[in-house]
């Protein structure tokens, strides 16, 4: 039986996914559509409900992205947030316009009228704000249910027929009460069921993994990281021995790691052969600055030494990978959002690869893939890894790639991540690391003048990755750290620590 929805239209927001997931948390399947959807389309999945996305057009842009039309006359309910709720203004005939000044970040919300949306709210909360435009004049039958000091406008409604518009993101975790009024429109407004869970994921796609690869062979490429090998425990779930996976060692991993994975990884009862292919991906690194290009020659590497070891398996048809929703939006692969970084998982694969894909965890956060992964019962000190990012140190050693920069960073990294699992920090953050800074520094050691490497530590708090703020460590813990790294690892000079927060940083350095 079709399990009906509430849509999310993309209008090339950053926050669509976010958006989905935060329907799903409340109980509630979501799925997300493109603008260029059909109303057939739509109509088809029988929505509760249909929220429309922000997006970093304006509504009278001659490119501006538009629903299809007769959206509005569906009578299924609809929520409008920031480009979503201007485009309700636009197309029912009120008026958008440009505001004197744009309104970003946090602003007080004054409820005006009473409404099921706002059951469980107080009368002002803050809000986050990301707009330039604003709705001026409202559209026959709506009326206006609060106002920041920017947008007057701030919720609108046609409470009968159940349009509703927000000015603000309720889907980010800065909006007091976000969750809340998104839980009143999936459920007061649309009338929602509850029908979702990770269980029935984990059903579902144990399902059509088994249906798509119909007896042929599925290859992995295992990091030890948490989404590869969610990925290929609820691959192996499907299929059993038909996956083979690959755990290719490319040189750029962190000291002790190689076996550690194996060692888990088998454990877990996993078909593993571990490939030694560190030689070639250095040499290919040689000389190269760029991140996007490092990037760029590892990913492709990859793809070649897996498929090089995939014409050894018979009949493999499909490559398994681990590929995250953040990893998707930050790569571009929505239509419309703005491309951050290629990450390796998905900017790398060559056009012409001669599997197929198979990316089960490609609608999932990382938070949820760690509850999927212990549905599937995988032990916590696998999933509680610290996320790795696939080109590995290559992307923590600004600028060009050596064994011995590798040999220096690894090392300094040993020792902060140590020193955070001997004080219990390590399952408190989300990412943790040492980068190698291509800088040299002057120091005085034992009377001596020296010039020397500089480290520099970075340690996040994020839910997905997608934000990040630094961690406030006890300047006792950095310190510590510092005399470790700089009495233990010979070519350190200088300890520093990273105090960026992301926007509008990013979490790697590269
Ligand atoms: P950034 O640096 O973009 O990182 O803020 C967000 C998250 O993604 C990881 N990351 C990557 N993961 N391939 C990956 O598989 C990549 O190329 C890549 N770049 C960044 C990063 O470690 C963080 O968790």
């Amino acid at each position: 039986m079709q399990r009906r929805p509430v849509i999310v239209i993309n209008f090339g927001s950053q926050y669509v996914q976010l958006i989905a997931r935060r329907v799903r948390e409340l109980g509630v399947y979501s799925e997300i559509l493109n603008w260029d959807s059909t109303l057939e389309e739509i109509r088809e999945k029988n929505p509760y409900g249909i929220i429309l996305s922000g997006g970093p057009a304006s509504v009278y842009s001659p490119s501006a992205p538009l629903p299809p039309e007769g959206l509005f006359s569906l009578g299924v309910p609809i929520l409008g947030i920031c480009y979503g709720l201007q485009l309700i203004a636009h197309l029912l005939g009120g008026r958008v316009e440009k505001a004197d000044s744009q309104e970003y970040g946090r602003a007080r919300l004054r409820v005006l009228k009473g409404d099921p949306i706002f059951e469980g709210t107080p009368n002002e909360f803050d809000v986050w704000m990301s707009h330039a435009d604003r709705v001026t004049i409202l559209p026959a039958g709506f009326k206006n249910l609060a106002s920041s000091t920017g947008s007057p406008n701030a919720v609108i409604a046609d409470q009968k027929k159940k349009i509703y518009g927000f000015q603000f993101h309720p889907e980010v975790s800065h909006t007091d009460y976000g969750k809340e009024l998104l839980k009143n429109f999936v459920f007061n407004i649309c009338g929602a069921e509850k029908n979702w869970q990770m269980g029935n994921f984990v059903e579902e796609k144990v399902e059509e993994i088994k249906e798509r690869t119909k007896g042929k062979r599925v290859i992995a490429a295992l990091s030890g990281g948490v989404d590869s090998t969610v990925a290929s425990v609820l691959v192996h779930r499907a299929i059993g021995d038909r996956l083979m996976c690959f755990f290719i060692d490319h040189g750029l991993l962190r000291m002790g790691e190689r076996e550690e994975v194996e060692n888990s990884l088998k454990g877990l009862g996993l078909p593993l052969k571990v490939v030694d292919a560190g030689r070639l991906f250095l040499k290919r690194l040689k000389g190269v600055e760029d991140p996007e290009e490092k990037r760029k020659i590892i990913g492709n590497t990859f793809i070649e030494v897996l498929e090089d070891e995939a014409r050894k398996v018979k009949e493999a048809e499909f490559l398994l990978q681990g590929t995250l929703y953040p990893d998707v939006v930050e790569s571009a692969g929505i239509r419309g959002s703005a491309k951050i970084k290629t990450h390796h998982n998905v900017g790398g694969l060559p056009e012409k690869m001669n599997l197929k894909l198979i990316e089960p965890l490609r609608d999932l956060f990382k938070d949820e893939v760690r509850e999927l992964g212990r549905i599937l019962g995988i032990p916590e000190h696998i999933l509680s890894r610290h996320p790795f990012p696939g080109p590995g140190l290559a992307i923590r050693i600004i600028g060009e790639v050596n064994e011995e920069d590798l040999d220096i960073l690894r090392r300094a990294d040993r020792i902060f991540i140590e020193e955070l699992k001997k004080e219990r920090l390590y399952n408190h953050i989300w990412q943790a690391f040492a980068v190698l800074l291509p800088v040299r520094s002057v120091g005085v050691m034992g009377d001596v003048r020296t010039y020397e490497k500089v480290i520099a530590l970075r340690a996040v708090e994020s839910r997905d990755g997608m934000t990040a703020d630094w961690v406030r460590f006890d300047p006792e813990f950095l310190d510590r750290v510092m005399r470790r790294i700089i009495n233990e690892v010979r070519g350190v000079g200088r300890v520093v620590y990273d105090i960026s927060s992301k926007p509008p940083s990013t979490i790697e350095w590269e």
